[in-house]
């Protein structure tokens, strides 16, 4: 698919890997870009359409679907992450980041797919992690969440094949934004993730993979177990040692 000329509607694209997404969209020539924010006075470029959504209320998704008819790329990017050892994890938080970084997607999915079939077929964009693969310690629930949205991301490309709709799962490690402030690592900057993901879905690829690390995983995933785990364990096991 072709960004030149798309209408898109873009999750979460106030701040963050979402306001990145907006930019690149329109440095490509999209023709339109709705920003699908909680509060649209967060929303402060002025190339953007302001749409209030919040994607844990299906009911509300619904009605924005029914509402933006000529949208022909969704760009599923809204999400958070509650730090939580897997011994410490609450199901509160870890019941949060599925509504948000999962049980949305099934929503948003089943909300626009019709819309996108009109519009000839279009895309949707999901935004999942390194942490889709392999699980990290200190985030323990939302890697669960990010897999969960990873295999949706995998199966709903599968069905949407069949009305011309193309879905590409985005695979990054650490980005500079306010989710991660607090973590002491090394960051990309947030405009290499549209990027990449652009450039797959333009190379009509279902998977973009945004930096050196996460292709490193990926290429060890045959045997995980042995050649990444021991590694996710030393790191921990220095976390814990202080
Ligand atoms: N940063 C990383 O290292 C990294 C790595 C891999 C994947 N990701 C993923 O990339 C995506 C964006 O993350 P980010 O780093 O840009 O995070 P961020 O800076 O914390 O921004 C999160 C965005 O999601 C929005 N959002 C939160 N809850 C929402 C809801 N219920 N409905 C609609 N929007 C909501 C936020 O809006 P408000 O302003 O209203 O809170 C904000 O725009 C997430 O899916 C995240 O899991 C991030």
């Amino acid at each position: 698919m072709k960004i030149e000329g798309a209408t898109a509607l873009v999750t979460g694209a106030n701040r963050g890997i979402g306001k990145a997404f907006a930019e690149e969209l329109l440095a490509r020539g999209a023709a339109k870009v709705y920003a699908g924010v909680r509060d649209v006075s967060t929303v402060t470029d002025p190339r953007l359409v302001p749409i209030q959504l919040d994607v844990t209320v299906p009911e509300r998704i619904a009605e924005v679907a029914a509402e933006l008819t000529d949208v022909d790329l969704v760009v599923n990017n809204a999400g958070t992450g509650r730090p939580a050892l897997p011994l410490a994890a609450t199901l509160e938080d870890a019941r949060y980041e599925l509504e948000l970084n999962y049980l949305s997607l099934i929503s948003m999915t089943e909300a626009f797919a019709p819309v996108l079939a009109v519009n000839g077929g279009g895309a949707i964009v999901n935004m999942l992690s390194i942490v889709s693969w392999v699980a990290a310690p200190n985030l323990s629930t939302y890697s669960a969440s990010k897999a969960a949205a990873w295999s949706y991301s995998n199966s709903s490309r599968v069905q949407l094949k069949g009305q011309d709709t193309e879905v590409v799962g985005v695979h990054v490690g650490y980005v500079d934004t306010d989710l991660i402030a607090s973590f002491e690592v090394d960051k990309i900057q947030p405009q290499l993730v549209p990027a990449a993901a652009f450039d797959a879905l333009e190379a009509g690829q279902p998977e973009a993979i945004v930096d050196d690390w996460t292709r490193q995983v990926k290429a060890g995933l045959s045997d995980d177990q042995n050649l990444i785990y021991p590694g996710v364990e030393e790191q921990f096991n220095a976390a814990v040692a202080g």
